[in-house]
């Protein structure tokens, strides 16, 4: 079956394993892998302590997504990949336990099952021969896992016709990547629970945290000093950043005078997309669930669980 694979679409990911293939004997296939836990340095070409030949040797070859944003956890992000939209439109609210996991991300701030880039931006590539002939070469528009499907659904008709899906979060970025074009958005959620969410328009980040603390800068690479503390102890309210000058999100400029205007853009959109925001469906807990009382989980997480 896996004889011929001349599209892979490789995503290293914070998030679930997950092999996806969407094949017929005359069209390419299509391979997704999303790896769990594998922090934003854990690969030799950010990090001599890490041996990751095949990765390096295929990201060498590939479109690199330079700004690929999946969900803060695992379950989150499949649900985002499997409909193209974004998880607090679809009542789940996964209950979770700040995984401790110490995968590094520096320098971006947070940990995986944060809102920060720590947790949400992730090294991808895109590999094909066939495809992306003018490859290696950086992609650096804005892409967010709910428009994986739409992109991959457009990328497998190979046609210029877009294939429109409708109600889905997701755009298709198809003939961006291809052609190095616009990203076809300019706004994201990056996630929206009850207590902690985030959004950005453009390059204007808004943080919400209900109560502090939250993450700082972890686990910096051998031989880095830094001053940046691990946890910030006071995080309540709205933090704004902005990106393209302060991509760890040190400097908060939410009570700066200067940014009203852009506060205010993502405040609207904070609270719109807040509008639609369906709480979790999960009443209780079924006992015999696997992993009941602890976290709930469909089960497919097993690897990352046990780790
Ligand atoms: C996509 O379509 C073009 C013609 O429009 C064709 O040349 C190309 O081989 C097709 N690619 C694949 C992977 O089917
Ligand atoms: C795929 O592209 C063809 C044109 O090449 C179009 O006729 C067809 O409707 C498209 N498929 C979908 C699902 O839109
Ligand atoms: C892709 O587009 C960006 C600007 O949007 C440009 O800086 C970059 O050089 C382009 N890459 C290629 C390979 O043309
Ligand atoms: C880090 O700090 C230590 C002790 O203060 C110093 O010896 C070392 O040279 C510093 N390393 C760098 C990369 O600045």
């Amino acid at each position: 079956m896996f004889q011929t694979p001349k599209l892979w679409l490789w995503i290293a990911v914070l998030s679930c394993h997950l092999i996806h293939r969407v094949a017929s004997r005359t069209q390419p296939h299509v391979i997704m892998i999303m790896i769990d836990d594998q922090g934003y340095n854990e690969r030799s070409s950010r990090n001599p302590e890490f041996r990751t030949p095949v990765m390096d040797r295929l990201e060498s070859q590939s479109v690199r997504l330079t700004r690929m944003y999946m969900q803060p956890s695992c379950s989150m992000s499949r649900a985002a990949w499997m409909t193209g939209r974004y998880p607090h439109t679809m009542g789940i609210e996964q209950p979770f336990q700040g995984y401790d996991n110490r995968a590094s991300n520096w320098p971006l701030r947070g940990k995986k099952s944060t809102v920060f880039e720590g947790g949400t931006l992730v090294p991808a590539f895109m590999y094909s021969r066939v495809l992306f002939p003018d490859a290696p070469r950086d992609y650096n528009g804005l892409l967010h896992v709910t428009d994986l499907p739409v992109t991959i659904i457009n990328l497998a008709n190979n046609s210029t016709t877009p294939v429109v899906i409708p109600n889905v979060d997701g755009k298709n970025q198809w003939l961006a990547i291809k052609q190095n074009g616009s990203s076809k958005r300019d706004k994201m959620v990056y996630q929206m629970w009850l207590d902690v969410g985030a959004v950005r328009v453009g390059q204007f980040k808004l943080v919400y945290h209900k109560r502090g603390p939250c993450s700082g800068w972890q686990n910096p690479l051998s031989g880095v000093n830094t001053t940046l503390p691990e946890n910030v102890d006071d995080c309540k309210g709205y933090m704004l950043f902005d990106l393209n000058n302060d991509p760890y999100e040190i400097n908060d400029l939410s009570k700066d005078p200067q940014y009203t205007q852009q506060m205010s853009i993502v405040m609207n959109y904070f609270n719109k997309e807040k509008a639609r925001r369906i709480p979790a469906q999960i009443s209780g807990m079924d006992p015999n669930m696997p992993g009941a009382g602890a976290d709930w989980t469909p089960g497919w997480c097993d690897a990352a669980n046990s780790a």
